[in-house]
């Protein structure tokens, strides 16, 4: 049975973030099969015998992926007491706690992908998984062949430069258009700087996809569902956490469908 630090563990069981759980270990306050943990150690979640302060662990709880069509007006945030609106206010009827992974600005729109899966969210948004984000964007002006040309092959940006992506002009309409773009990297506000950089300032920003996920045409804006259980697995493809067609088996993930979740 593979083994599993037990910081990371003890986090996915909800005691706390990683760093919580270092400190706990750090204060002596957890024990393995009746022995204080160090930090570090790895453990066999399903043989060993694990407490804080004395009591058992309650077992992981279920992962939950929840696929919300972001409307603009929404920060992309757990808590902020400054934004007036939150992205969590959508989640009503939501019982698990999650979180976004990643971000969209407060006035972008789309798909946005929440979970209480940490190790998958952090995979995400790895630059090593170069995980794929479409975004229909319409931007001020016709961008010529330069400023496509530009964009695909990498805008230089105050810290570097970006990576090759794929652009592609859709439509024009009036005095703006329409362009469909795919990056593999995720910097803060990338696709506006990158249009901005090039002439073209964006307008509206609607992402469309995100790795293998697609905007569901049938999701209105402000609403939400979970990931059906093909979509889950091929995020999980994407994230390097399922090589087969079976189901996660991960250390302590229960595969949804022995949960009896659809
Ligand atoms: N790029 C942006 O500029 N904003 C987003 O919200 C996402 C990508």
């Amino acid at each position: 049975m593979a083994s599993i630090r037990l910081q990371k563990w003890l986090a996915r069981c909800g005691v706390g973030s990683r760093r919580a759980c270092e400190q706990l270990i750090r204060q002596g306050r957890v024990q393995v099969n009746g022995q204080r943990a160090t930090l570090g150690m790895c453990i066999d979640a399903e043989r060993d015998s694990i407490t804080v302060d004395g009591k058992p662990l309650n077992p992981p709880p279920p992962p939950v992926y929840i696929l919300l069509h972001k409307p603009p007006g929404y920060v992309t945030t757990r808590k902020d007491p400054h934004a007036p609106h939150t992205v969590m206010e959508l989640l009503k009827g939501l019982k698990t706690p999650v979180f976004p992974v990643g971000r969209l600005d407060a006035d972008a729109e789309g798909l946005l992908l929440l979970t209480n899966d940490g190790e998958l969210a952090n995979r995400l948004l790895h630059p090593r998984y170069k995980v794929a984000k479409t975004y229909r964007v319409w931007v001020r002006g016709v961008p010529g062949k330069d400023a496509l040309r530009q964009l695909r092959e990498g805008v230089l940006l105050e810290e570097g430069q970006t990576a090759p992506a794929q652009v592609r002009l859709i439509k024009r309409q009036g005095h703006q258009s329409l362009l469909e773009i795919t990056l593999h990297e995720g910097r803060k506000r990338q696709v506006k700087r990158m249009c901005a950089a090039v002439g073209h300032p964006v307008q509206r920003l609607v992402r469309i996809a995100f790795g293998p996920l697609h905007l569901p045409k049938n999701l209105p804006p402000g609403t939400w569902r979970e990931l059906t259980p093909s979509e889950r697995d091929a995020l999980l493809q994407a994230a390097g956490l399922l090589s087969t067609k079976s189901s996660d088996k991960r250390q302590g993930i229960t595969p949804r469908e022995q949960i009896g979740v659809k």
